[in-house]
């Protein structure tokens, strides 16, 4: 058994506190895995606490839009029936991640606000305050520095993400986010993509990865993770995508693990606040493996 999480790639130092609840994360994740929990329960559980936390960019923390709203994007795989279920820009919910988990659970896989907003609603999902005063000054203050858009957009992702391999082999890939720092309204990155932000298949492996959305999209980074682990172990299927993801100027960091139950977290960033949790404990760093750009 085995669960990875991450709060963020980005390149400013993740505090004390949100290595504190990513601890806190991995245990509550762990102990659904070890009490016999599917891998699903797992992922949602270990995001969920991530979301409530408000110190993440995600649930109660994520990013507004430029138009002053907060639209949440999630999603959840599990490896094996490949079923897996994102919410794009939903409004008002605390847990985007329960919503994904709802919508696999629906004839569909992606569903956006107006229907997953109704899913969210007729299931009592908590919801959200309207923007705090702080949250309100931050994006004041973003566009007071419209010159410096590109430079901010770089700084700090902090998407929350998972991955579990649960005792009967099952693989389970989860993530959660606000988007980016600065952002156009209706904006989507990578993380409600399936493909692009996560990715799960049990006779393989499963990704999470954190990032500039675009150009994780681009390269569709989790399923070229996860072709990549068919014939090398995790760290090194990690850092050939990153490398290739860096000659197109994007900046990530991806949690990976294969169906033996290896696994990598490295990022392109100086920093990706993450950790594990297995049979003999729990690690949570402020980084892990970094891989410079090779052109
Ligand atoms: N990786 C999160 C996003 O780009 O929205």
């Amino acid at each position: 058994m085995l669960l990875v999480v991450h709060g963020g790639a980005g390149e400013r130092m993740p505090d004390i506190n949100s290595l504190k609840k990513l601890y806190e994360s991995l245990s509550s994740g762990y102990k659904i895995l070890s009490n016999g929990g599917t891998v699903l329960d797992a992922v949602t559980e270990s995001i969920m606490v991530l979301e409530n936390s408000g110190i993440f960019n995600a649930g109660a923390g994520g990013n507004l839009q430029l138009d002053g709203v907060r639209r949440l994007d999630a999603s959840i795989m599990e490896g094996k029936y490949l079923k897996a279920g994102s919410v794009i820009g939903i409004e008002g919910i605390r847990n985007p991640i329960k919503v994904a988990q709802l919508i696999m659970d629906s004839p569909h896989v992606m569903l956006t606000h107006m229907v997953a907003r109704k899913i969210a609603d007729s299931n009592n999902l908590e919801l959200l305050p309207e923007p705090d005063k702080k949250s309100l000054e931050k994006l004041r203050n973003i566009k007071k520095k419209e010159k410096e858009l590109v430079k901010i957009f770089k700084q700090y992702f902090s998407t929350v993400g998972a991955v579990a391999l649960d005792r009967y082999g099952n693989l389970g890939a989860g993530a959660s986010t606000g988007g980016i720092p600065a952002m156009l309204p209706g904006r989507v990155g990578d993380t409600p993509i399936i493909g692009a932000g996560i990715y799960a298949e049990n006779s393989i492996g499963a990704i999470s990865c954190s990032g500039i959305g675009e150009n994780i999209i681009r390269l569709s980074l989790s399923k070229e993770i996860c072709m990549n682990l068919k014939i090398m172990p995790p760290h090194n299927a990690a850092v050939l995508s990153l490398r290739r993801l860096s000659k197109i100027g994007g900046e990530a960091g991806v949690i990976v693990i294969n169906k033996k139950g290896q696994f990598a977290l490295i990022h392109t960033t100086k920093y990706m606040a993450s950790g594990y949790a297995h049979k003999k404990g729990i690690v949570v760093k402020e980084s892990f493996k970094r891989v410079l750009p090779s052109f």
